[in-house]
């Protein structure tokens, strides 16, 4: 069986593909890379994976991508994903996001294809929430606080719309946030673990930046995320949607302390406004019901062994 990862070289996506070889090695791996793509989440799978050059914004290098790959799996899992960034750059975050993933779903139906599609959508989406409808169920109201949000609801929206108007065969996942491993530098949780390794090392003054310390989200590690999105494709069903999540809500400050409790280093924590943005979602904290009724998944790596991975991975880096 063919599986195409859109995404392949980046943070989730690097791991889906660990996730696949070591446990369905029937699977051929293929991968989208753009021709400017930072290898280094897959350079431990050259030889063992295809990547072939190629751009979720331009129609004729996906349609031709998925031409030849056939695959019986598509994981979407590209995109412009730092909220930030969506203020900053909204129109590319927009194209990025929701044309890119309408040149996948043409592609497919163009050339007639039927494979699953599993798009990686967040728990963005909801953005605004009241307390009394903390954990978030699948069915809560969507009130996007970012250009960013905006872009997962409508790359959701036209999950569910294809499905309906094609049968197309389309699952939908709400991600919420996950670190672990070669997690990109400007999120949060890496970006304080490349900090506290600079300090150790000397290179950064004893001085930790940081925005907003006192939002509250609900991490998984990366390893149990990309598990969910196997599951999500191969046991979910198709035109619905599907948390996933830990259903544990950590303060941004509660981590910051936990990466310091595992370092010796003494720092002095000060608020960079630059890190502040327009509008911030105050509290993620999800309910993954839905999704481990339908799908047996449960999230199985404890948050301090996900923290401590990375903080260790930044070590080895710096
Ligand atoms: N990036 C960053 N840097 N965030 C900080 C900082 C900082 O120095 N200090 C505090 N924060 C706060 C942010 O304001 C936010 O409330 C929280 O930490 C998490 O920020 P990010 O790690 O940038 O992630 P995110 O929650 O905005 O988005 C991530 O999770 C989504 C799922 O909920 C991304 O991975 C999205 O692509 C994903 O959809």
């Amino acid at each position: 069986m063919n599986v195409l990862i859109t995404g392949i070289t980046g943070f989730a996506g690097s791991h889906l593909a660990d996730y696949i070889l070591e446990n369905h090695p029937d699977v051929t791996v293929y991968g989208i890379v753009r021709w400017r793509s930072r290898m280094e989440n897959v350079e431990h799978l050259r030889g063992k994976i295809h990547l072939i050059e190629g751009d979720i914004r331009d129609y004729v290098s996906i349609r031709s991508v998925i031409e030849e790959v056939k695959p019986e799996i598509i994981f979407h899992l590209a995109a412009q994903s730092f909220v930030p960034t969506s203020w900053k750059a909204p129109q590319e975050t927009l194209t990025t996001n929701i044309i890119g993933q309408t040149n996948i779903f043409e592609a497919v139906r163009e050339l007639g294809l039927n494979p699953a599609i599993q798009i990686a959508g967040s728990s963005e989406e909801y953005g605004l929430v009241y307390e009394n409808e903390v954990p978030i169920k699948e069915s809560n109201p969507l009130r996007p606080l970012s250009p960013y949000a905006v872009s997962k609801i409508a790359q959701d929206f036209l999950g569910y719309q294809y499905f309906k108007s094609y049968g197309m065969r389309i699952i939908r996942t709400r991600g919420f946030n996950h670190t672990g491993p070669r997690r990109g530098e400007v999120f949060v949780t890496s970006n304080f673990s490349k900090q506290i390794a600079l300090i150790e090392k000397g290179k950064q003054e004893p001085v930790i930046k940081v925005g907003n310390l006192d939002a509250i989200r609900d991490f998984t590690d990366v390893r149990d995320m990309v598990r969910g999105y196997w599951f999500a494709a191969t046991r979910g069903e198709p035109g619905e949607v599907y948390n996933i999540c830990s259903g544990k809500g950590y303060r941004i400050k509660e981590i910051l302390d936990m990466l310091l409790s595992f370092s010796k280093v003494k720092v002095k924590v000060e608020l960079d406004p630059e890190r502040l943005r327009p509008s911030d979602v105050p509290v993620l904290i999800g309910d993954n019901t839905k999704f481990r009724e339908k799908t047996g998944w449960s999230p199985k790596i404890p948050f301090e062994k996900t923290v401590k991975d990375l903080l260790n991975y930044w070590r080895e880096r710096v």
